[in-house]
């Protein structure tokens, strides 16, 4: 699959301590964007992190602070194991290094896999965590969800996979071996697949978190069907209807193509900068935000859902979860799951006929039956069935990715994904 051309980065904005400066809101050049909206936009990303952290259940201890490469040998404590890569660490003050030595231990253990990292996926999380300090059990760590590579050797009791196969995988932080901005990533055999034939190392390196949240959360969490004929249910004159908020999301641009299969009818809310990308997606009505009234927005979906309105995801964060909840409550005649994937306030008033499901990615690993949702959305990718959001190629390996972070933090990307590649 094709890639767009590698992005030219512009020069990094750091504050005093080291982290990078809010840049101003320039993404919206046709809107005039007032301070208010600035300041929602501020505050709404701080509270996501508070309910990042709520959603990983993480006790942050003080970060214990060590030399960097003592950190495996004490884990694993014959050096003879040892292996030195290159990762890009977190160090004691949170800011970034890359290590050339950094230990990993080939030893595995049963089920577990290495796989050489080829390229990996930038991620809303990747930066949060760092900025915010959760997701960092101790200092230095690796960070990174979603990588894809090749195989390196598999412990013992695997069986699915071996050296040299196409991989891609899904991570959770809780392992330092598992942080995907590293050379050698070590993950349980149930959440590494076969990279889709029709996909290449860099679009492969994206399905670990938007393409998967995706699927279990409409799969999984929604319980939307995986296995459907959508030809036959799109003939149904009354369909289901779900809402999207943040349609032009990687995330959402998986969710919308699911659901469609599924023949769910999708109301997706973007701007209308992205308008275009979320119909040939595959949705049924677009209502586009820009220069409309929260009120309006709302009205619009209303009147498109007809009183169908049945499932809804919001992929943007505190400010845009309100809303959702305000649609749910002008159509009280129906019971509506809502899965607030960005993030929703724990003091929300949820309406009586909203059920609202909290999305867990972290079962995805702690949970190995929760490999058919990969198997599954693999499957639907080979077949064509669901297409890829554009994919943006950083080069300049691991150094590159704190640069990306940045991008993605901006949010200017319109739909595009960011993948760091290490194939040399
Ligand atoms: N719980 C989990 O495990 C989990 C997993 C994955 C993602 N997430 C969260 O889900 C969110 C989406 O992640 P992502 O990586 O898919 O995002 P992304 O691709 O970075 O999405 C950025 C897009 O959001 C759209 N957007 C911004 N403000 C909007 C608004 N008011 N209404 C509608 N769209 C808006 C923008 O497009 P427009 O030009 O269309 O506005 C922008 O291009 C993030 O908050 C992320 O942290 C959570």
């Amino acid at each position: 699959m094709a890639t767009e051309p590698v992005l030219t980065l512009e020069p990094r904005v750091k504050d005093s301590r080291g982290f990078w400066k809010q840049k101003r809101l320039e993404r919206k050049p046709l809107v005039a964007v007032s301070a208010v909206e600035i300041n929602q936009k501020e505050s709404s990303s701080v509270v996501e992190t508070v309910q990042d952290r709520q959603s990983e259940t993480l006790a942050v201890q003080s970060p214990a602070q060590k030399p960097a490469s003592q950190l495996d040998e004490e884990q694993y404590s014959s050096e003879e194991h040892i292996m030195r890569q290159n990762a890009l660490i977190i160090t004691p003050n949170r800011s970034y290094q890359l290590i050339t030595d950094f230990p990993v231990s080939r030893k595995l253990a049963p089920g577990e896999v290495m796989i050489r990292n080829k390229a990996a996926g930038l991620n809303h999380i990747d930066w949060k965590s760092v900025e915010y300090n959760f997701c960092l059990p101790e200092l230095p760590w690796v960070t990174g969800r979603e990588m894809a590579g090749v195989v390196e050797h598999v412990g013992p009791g695997v069986t699915r996979l071996k050296k040299g196969d196409h991989v891609w995988t899904s991570t959770y932080y809780r392992d330092r071996r598992a942080g995907c901005f590293q050379d050698l990533v070590v993950v349980p055999e149930h959440t590494v697949f076969s990279i889709p034939i029709n996909l290449d190392f860099h679009t492969a390196a994206i399905l670990g978190v938007a393409g998967l949240t995706a699927a279990m959360t409409l799969w999984k969490w929604l319980r939307i069907p995986m296995h459907t004929d959508s030809q036959d249910q799109q003939q149904e004159p009354e369909r289901e209807v779900m809402l999207v908020w943040g349609g032009s999301t990687a995330t959402g641009q998986f969710a919308i193509q699911l659901a469609e299969r599924a023949g769910i009818e999708v109301i997706a809310v973007c701007s209308e900068a992205t308008t275009q990308l979320v119909t040939s997606l595959g949705a049924t009505h677009v209502v586009a935000y820009t220069n409309k009234t929260d009120p309006q927005i709302i009205d619009e979906i209303v009147s498109l859902a007809r009183g169908r309105l049945t499932k809804a995801i919001d992929l943007v964060g505190a400010t845009t979860a309100k809303l959702v909840l305000q649609v749910i409550t002008a159509c009280s005649d129906t019971e509506i799951d809502f899965a607030p994937v960005a993030y929703m306030s724990s003091k929300e008033v949820v309406p009586p006929n909203a059920r609202v499901h909290i999305v867990e990615m972290k079962q995805f690993v702690m949970d190995s039956s929760c490999g058919i949702y990969g198997e599954r959305l693999n499957q639907l990718i080979e077949d064509g069935a669901i297409k890829i959001p554009t994919v943006s190629v950083l080069k300049g390996g691991l150094s590159a990715v704190e640069d990306g972070l940045r991008l993605v933090k901006e949010g200017n990307l319109a739909g595009r994904k960011l993948v760091v590649s290490l194939c040399h």
